[in-house]
């Protein structure tokens, strides 16, 4: 149980494990996601699953090497158990039959969870069109994956290095002027670019779900730790979402929330540096 089954660096810093954990399998939907734990010195880590085969019992977990716990999980390997994994959680996304092209945009690490909407939407016999940015080429992971459950690709480079130089906003309004219409679209990725990306969808009128990730203890909606305020309501990310409306969410105040913990991260790598 648990037993990473294979491991695979994506870009230099982004790595993929495929885990054995056929009861998450079984359940997962677009949208969820799960929390582990590498071993008994490591803090717990949401992750949006990446993937899911329900028949190999599998999981698919992408992640980028930041704090502490990352690096702990990034140094273990094939064959190696993961102490525990608990999923799946939180709210799948709401999928539907929409009545003009949809657009999912993945950011950096970002780019891993929206796959499986992706999947999800075109499976419900919608057009799909995914942005996917990073800083550079060599970030840029899971082309041919997106490509085969989607109807174009547009992939954006800060630098230019691959597909469009430029940031994915700039993209999606591109797309809302060919298309003329967009009917929902979903961003995953890094706080600033979700909330770039609700800057630019909301006076263009597209419904935009983003898929927040603070820090999370528990998972089970008891700590509190992973509050996000949606409108005028406070919600917890884990069992109100992950999935939020974009144009709801307060991101200075999440943002702020992000970086409480910054100093006590700093010393835990310091210290498993010596
Ligand atoms: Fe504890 Fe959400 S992680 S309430």
């Amino acid at each position: 149980m648990n037993e990473i089954l294979k491991k695979e660096s994506l870009s230099p810093a982004v790595k993929l494990m495929v885990l054995n954990c056929p009861f998450i399998a079984e359940k997962a939907q677009a949208g969820q996601f799960f929390i582990l734990r590498a071993n008994e010195l490591a803090e717990r880590i949401p992750l949006t699953i990446a993937d899911y085969d329900r028949e190999q019992g599998t999981i698919t977990a992408i992640f980028q090497e930041m704090g502490a716990s990352t690096k702990i999980l990034g140094q273990m390997e094939v064959g190696d158990s993961i102490l525990d994994v608990v999923g799946p959680l939180g709210v799948p996304s709401e999928i539907e039959k929409f009545d003009a092209p949809v657009i999912v945009v993945g950011g950096g690490v970002g780019i891993a969870p929206i796959y499986p909407v992706a999947r999800a939407l075109k499976e419900a016999g919608n057009e799909v069109i995914a942005v996917i940015g990073a800083r550079n080429r060599e970030l840029i992971f899971w082309e041919d994956k997106l490509r085969a459950v989607t109807d174009e690709l547009v992939i954006c480079t800060d630098d230019g290095s691959y597909g469009q130089k430029g940031f994915v906003t700039n993209a999606v309004v591109d797309l809302h002027t060919k298309h003329g219409k967009i009917a929902c679209l979903w961003a995953i990725g890094p706080m600033p670019m979700m909330r770039a990306m609700t800057n630019v969808t909301r006076p263009l009128g597209i419904k935009t779900i983003v898929s927040m990730n603070p820090l999370m203890m528990d998972g089970t909606g008891m700590c509190g730790a992973c509050r996000v305020q949606v409108g005028n309501e406070t919600k917890f990310a884990c069992v109100d979402g992950p999935e939020f409306d974009g144009h709801l969410v307060d991101f200075d105040l999440a943002l702020k929330r992000l970086s409480i913990y910054k100093n006590e991260e700093k010393r835990a790598i310091a210290h498993m540096e010596h």
